[in-house]
């Protein structure tokens, strides 16, 4: 046998996706995933709600998924530490926050430090929290988006890592407007963003973000520019 076919395939960068809700982020991950678009599996999705459509998804698409809902639990801690053990028993690369609509505490965070990610619908950092669109409406605001970050203990408030913005219409409700943000802007920016971050080509340290801006793979940290952005 010759060494080329002894050499293993390596293995593919391990994401656990978390999710309350619909399950529109995750869908657009795994389809990007199966159009060879983002490279990395789905180790395992997260609900903390059972009756989360999302969970209908990952179950359609063959993937592993556990729900753990806080009702169990006398402590928001608690239910932090339950689902921190279950996350790191998947052996994750990157923990993808798609939709999971609880706050994290600090501990739970550090634990992830600089593989945590999430997607806020709003050009953060306006409209950190809820209702964003219903208040990029209120304040008239000409563009709306979304915005892929490292998450960080305070709430919405971590270092960008992409975003994306539509114009708003002059016939937009809160509605109609988070629709178009979610098929024409989310959809395509977290399956871009993590395709970044899997190639190794932003990564978060020190509390900024670091992008390679020569997208060679393997370099040196101290050969990355820092990101503007952050
Ligand atoms: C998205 O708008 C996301 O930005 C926000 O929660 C929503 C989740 O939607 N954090 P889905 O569950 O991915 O359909």
């Amino acid at each position: 046998m010759s060494i080329e076919t002894e050499q293993k395939t390596p293995a593919l960068p391990r994401l656990v996706v978390v999710i309350s809700g619909r399950g529109r982020n995750l869908q657009a991950i795994i389809q990007a995933i199966d159009a060879g678009e983002l490279n990395a599996e789905i180790a395992l999705v997260i609900s903390n709600r059972a009756d989360a459509p999302g969970m209908q998804i990952a179950r359609l698409a063959g993937l592993n998924c556990v729900c753990i809902e806080a009702s169990g639990f006398r402590h928001r801690e608690d239910f932090d530490r339950a689902l921190a053990a279950r996350i790191s028993a998947a052996r994750p690369d990157w923990v993808v926050l798609a939709g999971f609509m609880r706050i994290l505490s600090q501990a739970f965070v550090e634990r992830f430090d600089g593989k945590l990610v999430n997607i806020h619908p709003s050009l953060l950092p306006r409209y950190k929290g809820l209702n964003t669109h219903e208040r990029a409406l209120s304040n008239g605001d000409t563009r709306h988006g979304a915005s892929v970050h490292f998450v960080t203990p305070d709430l919405d408030d971590g270092p960008l890592i992409r975003q994306g913005s539509i114009a708003v219409a002059a016939d937009d409700t809160p509605e109609t407007l988070a629709e178009r943000v979610m098929a024409e802007v989310e959809q395509r920016l977290y399956p871009a963003a993590l395709a970044e971050l899997v190639a190794g080509r932003v990564f978060f340290k020190d509390g900024v973000v670091w992008r390679d801006q020569r997208l060679q793979e393997h370099c040196p940290h101290d050969h990355y520019d820092r990101l503007a952005l952050s």
